[in-house]
């Protein structure tokens, strides 16, 4: 999916001994691609909400030989992403790879939904992303680096019931594919990359129209695949600097379906997902 960017140079085709940064690091799809680079000689800088858990992982990493460094982070507030930022490129002396994946959703009408629910959605996803990159960007473009975007196919068709995280991935997508125009010159790149439904915390987790965690079971599109595959497809992406990945064949075959048919996309995922947000009316 999408067209392959000519890598800088041959030091990109390798991630040993490069600088990753990987927001979310705690959980699921972060903590995969944490494990995949740092497997393959990457040194990982984590960020994470929860002091304990991105402790935990840290710890995890360099009990298999990595070298790993932790800062506790809540990427809503851009003082704490310019510290975390500073302290690693401390640490390790620079940035080549900035995974921007920490993220919530939300699960409601939007009729129901406090415009509280909204903004914090947006200020975790949108602005999160935002914070680190600008704190991250001027050390990625010395070294010819790149920045990896975890959207969604949230983020490039519409997903009934999630308007909030529908929203903040569409948001991340203009944010980051227009980014990508401004420091290609420099050698610098950027990857977005839209996986299908996933077996993460992240639903458990779903906020619901009131802002507390939603208790409705959530439907999904095809089989959910698992954190390792995304992160080893975000790897092999990112060894070919690819623009765009879009992860299996049901979220190809949707992706591909609302680009030519947009109409008829809408109609098909707004009766897959109709019922779900029926049951959800407070
Ligand atoms: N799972 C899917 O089906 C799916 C599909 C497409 C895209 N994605 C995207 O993939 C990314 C990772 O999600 P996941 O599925 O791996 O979910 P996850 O298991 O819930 O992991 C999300 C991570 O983000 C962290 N986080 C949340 N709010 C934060 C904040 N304010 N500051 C710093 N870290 C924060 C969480 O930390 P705490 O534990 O401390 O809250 C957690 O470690 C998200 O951007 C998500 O939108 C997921």
């Amino acid at each position: 999916m999408g067209s392959t960017l000519k890598p800088a140079g041959k030091e990109n085709r390798t991630f040993s001994d490069k600088v990753i940064l990987v927001t979310g690091a705690a959980s699921g799809i972060g903590a995969a691609i944490c494990r995949k680079f740092a497997g393959a000689g990457a040194k990982i800088g984590l960020i994470d909400s929860d002091e304990k858990n991105v402790k935990d992982m840290e710890h995890s990493l360099l009990e298999s030989g990595a070298e790993a460094f932790a800062v506790k982070c809540d990427v809503s507030v851009e003082e704490e992403c310019n510290f975390a930022v500073a302290a690693i490129i401390g640490r390790f002396g620079g940035i080549d790879v900035l995974v921007n994946n920490a993220g919530i959703t939300q699960r409601s009408t939007f009729r129901d939904t406090l415009s509280s629910v909204y903004r914090k959605v947006m200020e975790i996803n949108f602005f999160g992303s935002l914070y680190c990159t600008k704190a991250a960007v001027e050390s990625i473009i010395a070294r010819k680096g790149m920045i990896i975007v975890i959207e969604s196919m949230a983020g490039v068709t519409p997903l009934l019931g999630r308007f909030g995280y529908c929203a903040s991935k569409h948001a991340l997508h203009g944010l980051f594919t227009t980014l990508r125009t401004e420091i290609r010159k420099y050698g610098a790149h950027v990857m977005t990359v839209c996986p299908g439904f996933v077996k993460t915390n992240l639903q458990t987790r779903a906020l619901g129209a009131d802002g507390s965690i939603t208790t409705h079971p959530q439907s999904t599109i095809g089989r959910q695949t698992t954190p390792e595959s995304v992160a080893e497809e975000i790897y092999k992406a990112a060894l070919k600097r690819k623009n765009m990945v879009v992860l299996t064949f049901m979220g190809k075959l949707g992706y591909w379906i609302s680009r030519i048919a947009p109409i008829f996309y809408e109609k098909l995922m707004a009766r897959q997902f109709r019922s779900e947000l029926e049951k959800s009316r407070i």
